[in-house]
């Protein structure tokens, strides 16, 4: 029997109209643009305004963009998987009120969290469910709405962040495209590092909390950056390695986008060249479980049919990861 791939055959994507640059951002803390783009590569990111939407809003856009795009039946849709760190509420899935609002009536669905790492696992788990060969549509969407998180007076981690969303479609694939190789590791000990306190079961969001400001995502910058440079270069050498592959087999490497400089030392660790790297951290900042899709939404024009990738992703927790891939289409 052939061996049953899960591959990606459609990609979409949404970002809010709200820009805020780098300018508007030096007249809310001090900070000033050239400090922003020389340590992080950012010019602007997207905010979502507007009362009461959350990522579900970012995602249902994204999903609506990919069906539209590549004129999808969404009652034909299986499973929704929505990886977010930011979902709408706590206990009422995202995911189930993105798949309803989309029209996919027959899917079920579930949120799944692993902070920036969230979409690179998520792309694992949907490969598992496709290639049990029991589902046949895999709807991904990496959406995070991070302004609701972020402490505008904090310059340490206000200028990083964006909103956005990215959907990706899993099929099955017979000729061995898709999904080839995986190494996704997790260190627990990592958590105090990058976290956001309050509003989870350990604390609850009280008066106390709110005068300490720990309702905002708060990260000891320099422990980050350190372990995300070590991790992700080190997962994304031993698939290549694993994988017999020299740098010259590699036509992409598309890495979570945190930081200019944390791509920069992943893709000198592989050798790769900047034609090889996807990036578009300027426009968006980061978008936590977004990065990936919207590289993909950015690039698919460029992505040809047995192009191969290596996805990169680093996050809270501390959540890591490295994918190998091949491209199934030609995007024309
Ligand atoms: O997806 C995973 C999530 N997060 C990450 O991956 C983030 C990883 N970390 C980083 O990207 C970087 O650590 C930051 C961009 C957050 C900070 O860059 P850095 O080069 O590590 O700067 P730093 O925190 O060491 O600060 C250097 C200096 C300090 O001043 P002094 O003490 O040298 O006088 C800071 O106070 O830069 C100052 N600084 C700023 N100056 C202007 C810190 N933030 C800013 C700012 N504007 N926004």
């Amino acid at each position: 029997m052939t061996k049953l791939n899960a591959t990606i055959t459609a990609v979409g994507g949404y970002v809010p109209e709200f820009v805020l640059t780098n300018k508007i951002l030096e007249s809310m803390v001090e900070t000033n643009d050239q400090w922003i783009v020389s340590r992080t590569g950012i010019k602007e990111r997207r905010i979502l305004k507007g009362n009461e939407l959350g990522s579900s809003f970012l995602a249902i856009n994204a999903a609506k963009d990919l069906i539209a795009k590549k004129n999808i039946d969404p009652t034909t849709i299986d499973l929704v998987i929505v990886a977010t760190a930011t979902p709408d509420m706590q206990a009422a899935s995202t995911a189930s009120y993105t798949a309803t609002q989309i029209g996919a009536i027959n899917a079920f669905s579930f949120d799944m969290d692993a902070a920036c790492s969230s979409f690179l696992f998520g792309m694992s788990v949907a490969a598992r469910y496709i290639e049990s060969g029991a589902y046949k549509k895999v709807l991904l969407i990496g959406a995070d709405k991070n302004s609701s998180m972020i402490d505008y007076t904090d310059r340490a981690t206000c200028i990083i962040f964006g909103d956005g969303a990215g959907a990706v479609l899993f099929e099955p694939n017979k000729e061995g495209l898709g999904m080839q190789d995986e190494i996704l590791k997790t260190d627990g000990k990592g958590r105090d590092f990058l976290k956001v306190k309050s509003g989870g079961s350990c604390r609850p969001t009280d008066e106390e909390a709110i005068k300490n400001g720990d309702q905002f995502i708060r990260q000891d910058g320099k422990t980050v950056f350190k372990n995300a440079v070590f991790n992700m270069a080190d997962v994304s050498t031993k698939i290549l390695k694993r994988n017999n592959l020299n740098k010259e087999d590699i036509q992409w490497l598309a890495a979570h986008q945190a930081n200019q400089r944390i791509i920069d030392a992943t893709a000198n660790r592989l050798e790769l060249s900047k034609s090889q790297v996807m990036v578009n951290i300027e426009k968006y900042g980061n978008t936590t479980s977004a990065t990936i899709p919207l590289l993909l939404y950015d690039y698919e024009s460029k992505l040809k049919k047995g192009d191969k990738i290596v996805f990169a992703a680093f996050g809270g927790g501390f959540s890591w990861g490295s994918i190998y891939f091949k491209w199934s289409y030609n995007n024309n």
